[in-house]
């Protein structure tokens, strides 16, 4: 039988490398990644080519020649961009409706929330959705849980913090939410399922392994690590006064990153912690089709090995290669504040440094 042909935007970031990753594994597709000039040397690039995967060299930005030209032969389009990259993804939905994609999916991949002012991040999605639809292109949407590489906790030996992007010290409200969560490993395995299922067509999917809580990860890291860990927990009111603060600090100019950043991570907190938005319940109310239920044979990630494999010293790092490129910082200078900002979303090692010299 012949092979699905496979575009992936984003296949050197986190959930594109994990769908390359399951993709590959299933057998069934042939991948070509829609990858910026600027980035065809990246060793995880470099890497995914000498696994069979083709690279067709180009920017979200090009013109819609080049687009469609990237697009030639592809059936299937999976986009996996940063936040501050959703609408950059809308000329390539016009692309994929003139050479006849038979099913886009957009970057969702995020916690399930509602539309319309509670995250803007989840807003700057749905405007692509809205697009999408605009254009009749056939699409689904696959939402996430919260990654299990960013849920757990710092333990106070420091043990885990080689794997950790920030010190993920707060406990929102009573800790007692029930969130989803999603092993990043496993997306890409959720998503040979998915773009084989006719059933997937135009309809949302929340792809997720488990619900838990704040509460119930930390005693669960304390049980397996062997360690106390202080509880820090933050009031509604003191996440409700974070949102507002960095909403009008980023009225002006949404994408200067040190002002966009804290108020997605803000608002992050503020829908699956105190709104409870992610859980499969809401979700399904929303209209999302659960992979629990499309997939009850689906062995996911189990979570404890995962942070058993944590404390280990064996689990991979997500963003360890993050660099904050020269013209970047020209657009937005650094300051010593956002510094510190920067080195807790984008941490950097001395391989992002030396790639940053480039
Ligand atoms: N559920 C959760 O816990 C969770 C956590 C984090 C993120 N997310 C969601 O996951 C989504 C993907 O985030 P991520 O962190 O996986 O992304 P990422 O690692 O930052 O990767 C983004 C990718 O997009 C590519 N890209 C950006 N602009 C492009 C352009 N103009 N042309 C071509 N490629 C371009 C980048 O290419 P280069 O390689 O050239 O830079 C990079 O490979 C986000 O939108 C977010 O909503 C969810």
């Amino acid at each position: 039988m012949s092979k699905t042909n496979v575009l992936l935007v984003g296949a050197a970031g986190e959930t594109g490398g994990s769908i390359a990753n399951g993709l590959l594994e299933d057998g069934s597709f042939e991948i070509f990644a829609l990858v910026r000039p600027i980035s065809v040397l990246k060793p995880a690039i470099v890497r995914l080519q000498e696994r069979g995967v083709n690279v067709r060299k180009c920017d979200l930005k090009a013109p819609e020649e080049q687009l469609i030209e990237a697009l030639a032969d592809i059936d299937v389009v999976i986009s996996c961009v940063g936040p501050a990259e959703q609408q950059d993804q809308i000329p390539l939905a016009k692309a994929a409706k003139k050479t006849g994609v038979k099913r886009f999916i957009p970057c969702g991949f995020i916690t399930v929330a509602p539309p319309g002012g509670v995250m803007w991040l989840r807003d700057e999605k749905e405007v692509v959705y809205n697009q999408i639809r605009q254009l009749w292109l056939p699409y689904t949407i696959v939402d996430v849980g919260w990654w299990y590489q960013l849920s757990y906790p710092r333990l106070p030996s420091g043990r885990v913090d080689y794997a950790m992007t920030s010190g993920n010290d707060e406990i929102i409200g009573d800790g007692t939410m029930p969130t989803a969560l999603t092993d990043l490993r496993d997306i890409g395995r959720f998503m040979a399922l998915i773009i084989k299922d006719p059933r997937t067509l135009n309809k949302k999917v929340l792809a997720y392994s488990l619900v838990s809580t704040q509460n119930e990860i930390y005693s669960l890291m304390e049980e397996i690590g062997e360690e106390t860990i202080d509880r820090n927990y933050v009031s509604e009111e003191t996440i409700c006064s974070r949102v507002l603060a960095a909403r009008q600090a980023s009225e002006t100019y949404p994408f200067d990153p040190i002002k966009f950043i804290p108020r997605y991570l803000a608002e992050y907190q503020y829908s699956w912690g105190i709104r409870g938005d992610n859980n499969p319940e809401y979700a399904r109310y929303l209209g999302y089709y659960l992979t629990t239920e499309l997939y009850p044979e689906f062995k996911a990630s189990d979570f404890r090995e995962y942070l058993e494999s944590v404390i280990r010293g064996t689990a991979k790092g997500v963003y360890q290669d993050r660099v904050v490129s020269r013209k970047h910082q020209r657009h937005f200078p650094r300051t010593e504040s956002s510094d510190s900002l920067y080195t807790r979303i984008f941490p950097r090692t001395e391989s992002s440094d030396s790639l940053m010299s480039r």
